[in-house]
């Protein structure tokens, strides 16, 4: 462990002692308020410890869990680009393309956080654009298995975690890393996805200058991203990209271009968070909008007939633009972990 993820991790940990409710700042008002709490939630079934986040940072980098061993989840969630790989789609194993853009991976342990409710079950937290899978523990399955992303022909669906387990046996250091987080004879897919599960919930930024002005520190939103807030509510962006996440993680359908994608059916797909938005282009489930000036164009001529929490939004206009950009710029100061470690115990090229 690195002292800096040993500091980020004693600051959690002292901070899940606290127990101060800091959605309840005063002044915190209107659908789009709140600063995201400090305390990570972690489901009962898989408590936080420092051991399972240290191994699940070693797994999170190898691509010894795709069946080619040429992708790791860092592949597509690459920290020098916000947890994401600024590509339209993906590209999976072997080089091919995925379908979906990729989201990032930074404050998933948040999904579910709605002004409705302010304390989401960590186990049945909301994942993948059309909310298909739910806990971040359950996700991680889902690339490990999946054909085009990591897994690869060489093994089926069933053969997949059997082979990934008698892998990581072989190497003394996963062996030694599974003991100390799960006890002896520990590895198995359940395993495996709970320890990236808490290594995830460690790349959070919750102190963003968003949050400090929600906390009450007037100076620390800009004039411009005040103005920006203000616009965002007027124009309707908060029916949906609202609470601390800016998301509220129901279906909605846009009918964004240029997809045979029907998401969760009827072409709906949840509400994306807008935390680190500014970092995470291309933007929508199929990478379409190249930057925040196409989303803005996009809602312009959007069609409020298609959803109910559509009516009366507007996109912003030239003048609000600039204001919006600065408050979406507020929700991403870049003070997330962007560290990766220098080798993993496969000793393969991450
Ligand atoms: C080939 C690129 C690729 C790889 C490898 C990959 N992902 Fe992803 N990830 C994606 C894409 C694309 C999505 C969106 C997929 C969808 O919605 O169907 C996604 C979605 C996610 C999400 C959901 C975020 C949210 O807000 O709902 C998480 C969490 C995640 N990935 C973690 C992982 C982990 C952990 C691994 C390794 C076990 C991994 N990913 C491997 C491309 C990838
Ligand atoms: C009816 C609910 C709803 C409203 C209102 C809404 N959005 Fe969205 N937003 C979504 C959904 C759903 C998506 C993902 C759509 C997709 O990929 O097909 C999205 C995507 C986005 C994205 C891209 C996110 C990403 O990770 O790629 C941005 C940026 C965004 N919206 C900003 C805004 C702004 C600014 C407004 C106000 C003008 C707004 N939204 C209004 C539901 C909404």
């Amino acid at each position: 462990m690195t002292p800096h993820r040993l500091a980020v991790l004693c600051v959690v940990i002292l901070l899940t002692g606290c127990g101060t409710d800091v959605l309840a700042t005063p002044g915190a008002t209107g659908r789009s308020s709140g600063a995201l709490p400090f305390v990570i939630p972690d489901p009962p079934q898989n408590p936080t410890s420092m051991a399972k986040v240290e191994l699940g940072r070693l797994l999170f980098f190898d691509p010894v869990l795709s069946g080619n061993r040429d992708i790791a989840c860092a592949s597509c969630h690459s920290p020098q680009l916000a947890y994401t790989d600024a590509r339209t789609v993906s590209l999976g194993t072997a080089n091919v393309p995925v379908n979906r853009n990729a989201q990032t991976v930074l404050n998933t342990a948040f999904n579910g956080l709605t002004l409705n409710d302010r304390n989401p079950e960590a186990s049945t937290a909301p994942m993948f654009w059309d909310a298909r899978a739910r806990s971040l523990e359950n996700q991680a399955r889902g690339p490990v298995k999946a054909l085009g992303e990591m897994r690869g022909a060489a093994f089926d669906e069933m053969q997949i975690f059997p082979e990934v387990v008698r892998r990581l046996a072989e190497i003394p250091a996963y062996a030694a890393a599974f003991d100390a987080a799960f006890g002896a004879n520990a590895i198995s897919e359940d395993t495996i996805v709970q320890s990236i599960a808490a290594f995830e919930r460690t790349l959070v930024d919750t102190n963003d200058s968003y949050d400090r002005f929600q906390r009450g520190e007037a100076a620390a939103l800009s004039a411009a991203a005040q103005r920006g807030l203000a616009a965002f509510r007027r124009n309707g962006c908060d029916h949906c990209h609202s609470g601390p996440m800016f998301s509220d993680f129901q279906l909605h359908r846009l009918g964004v271009a240029g997809s045979a994608d029907v998401g969760a059916g009827n072409g709906t797909f949840r509400t994306p968070s807008l935390r680190n938005i500014s970092r995470t282009a291309p933007y929508m489930h199929n990478g379409s909008l190249p930057n925040l000036d196409a989303v803005f164009q996009f809602y312009r001529r959007v069609d409020d007939r298609l959803d109910p929490a559509l009516r009366g939004v507007r996109g912003p206009d030239r003048n609000e633009a600039a204001d919006v950009k600065a408050l979406l710029e507020a929700l991403s100061d870049g003070t997330f972990d962007t560290s990766a470690p220098a080798t993993v115990p496969s000793g393969l090229i991450h």
